[in-house]
């Protein structure tokens, strides 16, 4: 049994949920700096193991991994001290807004031996997981190209106290989980354009940076790749267009994998085509609770392998070197968003002294 903490109680809920349905993991203690929060998951859990004080987790000899899910900007500081601790690591998606404590944060994991597991939840979701097995198997042949979205009405956001700051960014927060799937199937992209502004909507709310963005990628072997993220408007129904897609694109065949609607199709090399769509029983497991803003099927479905690749000494992914990969991708998307220019991932990478062969991990 993998002893849990949790840091953060907002999408730490759903972790929660997920440690307490798994046989693989024990729950041992959650921290939230905010005591009414604490409480109110203490009583929705009934589970009463809390502090507001992370010490008092980070020092419980109990807890053999810490789940981070505070926001994005306290996410690098988090994780060092979680390591500093001697405790093995999960840090939600954006794993750091930053590539400044890049370096520092593959160093300490590999002088304390802790590993870093980046919870790139949209991985584990079940269309995800289809389409990633049928492209291993070959079903659709050699990759063209990868198109990967994530459009969602999130004005409910807006309220969060930090979704006006200046830190917070929909490029990392949004963006994040398409881009991990581009890198997943293309690793090594060398370049990126793209445009982004602020929607109407946005604007009026006082949001600091793009909520509405389109780009396009190249990797080292000339192959091309788009991601695009709107967040502050309203969307399509479900039965025209999904949330987050990922369409793949193959000489023998293609696939996507539509997120929310737990919906799959792929046409394989003989030109046959499949529809799947997963029913209640599945839908249940990963949305318990407010809708489908919130999915803790995925988590527990990471957590359990993290869980086992720890028990079986293997490398759980996306790790911390392909964690920053992919944080540097995000950040020459960010560079060209402010230049209109087209960014070499590599040129990131040297401002920062992290070794190119990271786009390699
Ligand atoms: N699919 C996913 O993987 C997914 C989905 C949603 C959110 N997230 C990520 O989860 C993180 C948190 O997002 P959220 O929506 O829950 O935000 P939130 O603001 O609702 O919750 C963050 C919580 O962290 C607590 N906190 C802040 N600083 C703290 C500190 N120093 N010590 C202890 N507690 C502290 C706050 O009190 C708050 O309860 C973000 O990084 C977000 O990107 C991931």
């Amino acid at each position: 049994m993998l002893k849990i903490g949790i840091l953060g109680l907002g999408e730490g809920r759903s972790t929660m949920s997920a440690a307490l349905h798994s046989s693989k993991c024990e729950l041992t203690m959650v921290c939230d700096r905010n005591l009414d929060m604490c409480k109110k998951r203490a009583e929705e859990f009934n589970f009463h193991s809390y502090t507001t004080e992370y010490d008092e987790m980070l020092n419980n000899p109990e807890i053999d991994l810490i789940a981070i899910y505070t926001p994005d900007h306290l996410h690098a500081t988090h994780v060092k001290q979680a390591l500093s601790a001697g405790k093995h690591v999960i840090c939600t998606k954006p794993f750091i807004d930053d590539l400044s404590d890049a370096v520092e944060l593959i160093q300490l994991s590999e002088s304390t031996g802790k590993k870093v597991f980046i919870g790139q939840s949209s991985r584990f979701f079940e269309p995800a997981k289809r389409q990633r097995k049928d492209f291993e198997e070959g079903l659709i042949g050699d990759l063209i190209t990868i198109e990967a979205q994530y459009h969602a009405d999130h004005r409910w956001f807006l309220e969060k106290p930090w979704a006006l700051e200046q830190a917070f960014k929909w490029l990392y927060g949004g963006l994040s989980h398409p881009v991990d799937f581009i890198r997943w199937y293309l690793p090594n992209v060398e370049e990126v354009m793209g445009y982004g502004m602020i929607s109407a909507n946005g604007q009026k709310a006082g949001l600091k940076n793009e909520d509405t963005m389109h780009f396009i990628f190249k990797a080292t072997d000339g192959r091309i790749a788009r991601v695009s993220g709107c967040y502050t408007g309203p969307t399509q129904p479900a039965q025209r267009d999904s949330g987050m897609s990922t369409i793949l694109r193959g000489t023998g065949g293609a696939s996507q994998a539509d997120y929310h609607e737990l919906r799959y199709a792929v046409t394989d090399k003989t030109g046959e085509e499949k529809i799947v769509v997963w029913g209640d029983s599945t839908l249940k497991y990963y949305f318990r609770f407010e809708g489908q803003s919130h999915h803790a099927g995925e988590y527990q479905n990471y957590l359990e392998y993290v869980a086992d690749c720890l028990e079986n000494g293997k490398t759980a992914y996306p790790d911390v070197k392909e964690g920053v990969g992919t944080v540097a991708l995000l950040q020459a998307m960010d560079r060209t968003l402010k230049t209109g220019m087209p960014v070499k991932i590599n040129d990131i990478l040297a401002e920062f002294n992290i070794s190119p062969d990271i786009l390699k991990a």
